[in-house]
């Protein structure tokens, strides 16, 4: 059978991207955050899964705002990187798993949460920049990826615990797919950040520092934070955090089994004008 076997939880500012795609990465703006992210490449490269289930945003680039979908599952075999306003990232097209994907959608619907079934989809920053944080310049990525895309863009938005509840969702039926895979979930976005605005340039410390303690320690009681307060605290693309609630909800100690692992936790101030996090769960279960 199918299991969840880590989560990984990643800002995906497109600045990081860029430094990566253009040899910037030892940069003196650069270099530290480079090297923070080396212990989660070493982990990521021994630790490559079959599958990803990225957990990001469409930041207007495939839906416009013609259509915003509240959960939208990528149900195809390839999703090409999304030209963003200056031509789509040098990176590798993204490969799907379609059998996957049509059973999580059969068994997420059927636990009575209503995906969106998107059937072709570029992928933007909000997709690819983690990929290229964990994974580099490869030629083509090292496993299959299936995006579930969320919106944080146009309210109302969905909550902190629907967004956990989904992630126990997503962990039911990946442990009902009849297939000997290994499945990593991977929430992005955030940390405290505004691009716009009077606040623009935000960024709130102590609110992130706190934020990662409270999702390994007690995501069930940071589910219940309401947005008003991810965007007064967090600022008001802060909200993207709520999508981490989806990968910490697949973890096994949410299902009735042990604690996850800590492997690694990152916190770098900033990129653009973003607080940057990295977290990596082990899950229990996955021995
Ligand atoms: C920026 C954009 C993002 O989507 C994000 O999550 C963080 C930063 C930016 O444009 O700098
Ligand atoms: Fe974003």
């Amino acid at each position: 059978m199918a299991r969840i076997t880590a989560s990984v939880y990643s800002s995906h500012v497109p600045a990081i991207g860029v430094a990566i795609d253009q040899g910037r990465t030892a940069d003196p703006y650069y270099a530290p955050l480079f090297a923070g992210y080396e212990v989660g490449r070493r982990w990521a490269a021994e630790n490559t899964p079959d599958v990803v289930i990225l957990v990001f945003n469409d930041h207007a680039n495939a839906f416009s705002l013609q259509i915003v979908p509240t959960f939208a599952l990528g149900m195809s075999a390839e999703y090409e990187p999304a030209d963003e306003g200056w031509g789509p990232r040098p990176v590798p097209t993204v490969f799907g798993h379609p059998a996957l994907s049509a059973h999580l959608a059969h068994s997420v619907i059927r636990d009575d949460f209503d995906l969106t079934l998107v059937n072709e989809i570029p992928v933007d920053h909000g997709c690819t920049v983690p990929l290229s944080i964990m994974y580099g310049q490869p030629e083509e990525w090292p496993c299959k990826v299936i995006p579930l895309i969320v919106n944080v863009v146009q309210y109302p938005v969905p909550s902190g615990k629907r967004c956990l509840e989904l992630g126990k969702a997503i962990r039911r039926a990946v442990e009902s797919f009849d297939e000997d895979l290994d499945v990593q979930i991977w929430g992005t976005g955030g940390m405290s950040h505004q691009l716009q605005g009077e606040r623009a340039g935000l960024i709130n410390q102590p609110w992130d520092h706190e934020f990662l303690e409270r999702i390994i320690d007690d995501p069930e009681e940071l589910a219940t934070m309401e947005h008003v307060e991810y965007v007064r605290e967090g600022g008001s693309e802060g909200i993207e955090l709520v999508m981490w609630l989806v990968a910490r909800g697949a973890m096994a100690d949410l299902a009735g089994g042990g604690e996850p692992d800590e492997i690694h936790r990152l916190y770098h101030v900033p990129a653009s004008n973003t607080a940057v996090g990295q977290l990596i769960l082990e899950d229990a279960a996955s021995g």
